[in-house]
């Protein structure tokens, strides 16, 4: 009942238009999101390896996206969340949780799960699907046992880690753009 409720909402909330440029913001937001993040990922595992790369990515992750937010201003505000998440920062809210459940429904259905779009009183929220496209990304995210090392070094820094176990093509999680109306 409770879910019905809810998905009902943000059904109502999606009609309402959204300005084009709340889309366009968030579409270059978490354009920079990904390009800071994956640019340092490729680097790391580049060179040093998947440790390190790790190492990177548990240390840089968190801080990097909050650069990024901070860059584009107080108006924005960018993070990820997932369903499984490895740093419990990125746990989702129920609304945020129901909507990545919508978008891991399509990508069952076989459909591509496209973005969504939230428009409240006072913000605008833009959620885009994380989906594995990349092979490098099950080196931490698939069948991590396959490296007890770096298994090993996943469970030490992240002992509730729940980001494991993915394929091509699975959801991953989102990218949340949220864009505060001027006061
Ligand atoms: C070298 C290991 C490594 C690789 C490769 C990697 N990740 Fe991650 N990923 C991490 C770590 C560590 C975190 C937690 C970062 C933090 O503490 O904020 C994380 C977090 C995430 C999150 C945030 C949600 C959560 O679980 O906390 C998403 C989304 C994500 N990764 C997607 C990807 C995608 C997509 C790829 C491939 C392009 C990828 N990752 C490749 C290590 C990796």
């Amino acid at each position: 009942m409770k879910k019905t409720l809810l998905i009902a909402a943000v059904a109502a909330s999606m009609l309402q238009a959204a300005p084009s440029q709340d889309i366009q913001t968030a579409n270059k937001v978490a354009k920079e999101l990904l390009k800071t993040l994956g640019g340092n990922l490729k680097k790391h595992l580049k060179t040093k390896g998947p440790i390190d790369a790790l190492e990177f990515c548990s240390t840089h992750a968190y801080t990097l996206t909050q650069q990024v937010s901070d860059k584009f201003g107080k108006q924005i505000d960018v993070k990820r969340i997932s369903l499984q998440p490895r740093n419990p920062a990125n746990t989702p809210n129920k609304e945020e949780a129901e909507i990545l459940r919508s978008m891991e429904k399509k990508l069952q259905s076989g459909a591509k799960p496209k973005p969504v779009v939230i428009s409240k009183k006072d913000e605008t929220i833009v959620y885009k699907p994380l989906v594995i496209q990349k092979k490098a990304c099950l080196i931490c995210h698939g069948d991590i046992e396959k490296n007890p090392k770096l298994a090993q070094k996943i469970k030490d820094i992240y002992p509730s880690d729940k980001a494991t176990g993915y394929k091509m093509g699975d959801l991953r999680g989102a990218i949340v753009v949220t864009i505060k109306k001027e006061k």
